[in-house]
């Protein structure tokens, strides 16, 4: 005998059980009868009649398989279990951003239920690689990271797929597995490509950090797949994270000389979203001809710059000549984030060194400003190649 599941009911089911775990009323009859009258009231507000879209305002449960929201509404339980939310669908929109209870400066021991997607092991090696070099996740310790793996859970895209629409409201965070994606921003009524993640990288950080709509479209050119993280735990993981990161390189990031014709709160976004990588000595930082993704500023030690040689005896045994050193509070890495051409020098670490590390995303959309300052240096490393080699060297895109 088979039996047709009406279209809708398992995400109203999903959705009264995920709200009774929620907040474990006494009476489940009881909740049930306001539960589903208040889904019937929203429902009829809004007009839409379709059970499976049903939308809850504030912060009920959203349904079509948003993964589970886990705003603390102040009256809960402490709740230390970890829980396996329904598998997400794949681009639910967020039907409302709601004032999160979270407070980032809050040191308090979360008291949140944990979001966990069981993966297979061999889903597990693919999603660390894919994480290894996610800036955002460099400040969390092990426990941190590792909470963050556990919740997040496989998406895949076909050509086309818009996976963020700007002006949505934030739902997932996504670290890029594989595939090309697009970034179109609308500038007054029309959608430019402002850039574009090849087969690295990640997104979506922005509308969950600040509570803001999406400020940008993010459309799949190829099949690919991506790691999504929940709002709930990106809140409480790195933005809470981002919050420490604040107090310790404020004061840091404000002595840098390239930053201090940003606004305070300008200088504060970069906080937010850079990492901190360590080298050892000797260790090579970026490689002359290499693609460039990202921007470096030295917190501690020493950087020492190297070009190949340009004379004909040095070319032939690939010799390298040191052409500057970098110290604390100077960056390195953005000639070719701004010239657009692979890099053209090799850095390396002298001793130990730590250095704030900006991605060529947030290098466009934060530093836009500071690249002027950054153009001018460009004549000035020409002249010292000159001086260095007797030829006049093209920097310039
Ligand atoms: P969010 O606003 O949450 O969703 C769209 C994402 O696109 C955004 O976060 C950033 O992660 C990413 N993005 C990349 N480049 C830009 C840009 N120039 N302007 C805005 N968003 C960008």
């Amino acid at each position: 005998m088979s039996i047709e599941i009406p279209v809708g009911l398992t995400e109203l089911l999903q959705g009264y059980t995920v709200e009774v775990l929620r907040q474990r009323p006494p009476d489940l009859v009881e909740f049930a009868v306001q539960y589903f009258t208040r889904l019937r009231d929203t429902r009829s507000q809004d007009g839409s009649g379709a059970t499976s879209a049903a939308k809850t305002g504030g912060k009920g449960v959203m349904f079509d398989g948003e993964p589970m929201q886990t705003e603390s509404n102040g009256d809960e339980e402490d709740d230390d279990s970890d829980f396996e939310p329904p598998p997400p669908s794949r681009f639910n929109r967020r039907v409302s951003v709601c004032a999160e209870a979270f407070n980032p400066d809050d040191d308090e021991e979360d008291s949140e239920p944990r979001v966990v997607h069981p993966k297979t092991d061999e889903q597990r090696c693919r999603l660390q690689e894919a994480c290894k070099d996610i800036l955002l996740f460099k400040a969390l310790d092990q426990e941190q990271f590792s909470q963050v793996l556990d919740a997040m859970f496989e998406v895949l895209v076909q050509p086309q797929d818009h996976v963020i629409d700007q002006g949505d409201d934030g739902d997932n965070f996504y670290v890029i597995e594989r595939g090309v994606y697009d970034i179109v921003v609308q500038k007054d009524g029309v959608g430019c490509c402002v850039g574009q993640y090849d087969n690295k990288g990640s997104f979506g950080e922005l509308a969950l950090m600040y509570n803001t709509p999406r400020a940008a479209t993010i459309i799949a050119k190829e099949e690919g797949a991506l790691w999504g993280l929940d709002r709930a735990t990106f809140r409480r993981l790195i933005v809470k994270n981002n919050a420490k990161k604040r107090r310790v390189y404020e004061l840091f990031i404000e002595s840098v000389p390239l930053l201090k014709s940003l606004e305070i709160s300008e200088r504060m976004k970069i906080v937010d979203v850079l990492g901190v990588k360590l080298f050892q000595d000797g260790e090579r930082i970026i490689m002359q001809g290499d693609k460039a993704d990202c921007f470096y500023i030295v917190e501690s030690g020493e950087v020492k710059i190297m070009m190949k040689s340009k004379t004909k005896a040095d070319r032939q045994d690939n010799a390298e000549v040191e052409i500057a050193r970098c110290s604390r509070g100077q960056y390195f890495g953005e000639l070719a984030l701004v010239t657009n051409k692979p890099r053209a020098a090799s850095a390396y670490a002298i001793g130990d060194v730590k250095c704030l590390v900006i991605d060529i995303q947030a290098f466009e959309r934060l530093l836009g400003s500071c690249k002027e300052i950054m153009k001018r240096n460009i004549a000035h490393y020409e002249e010292q190649l000159v001086a260095l080699f007797g030829s006049s060297v093209d920097l310039r895109d």
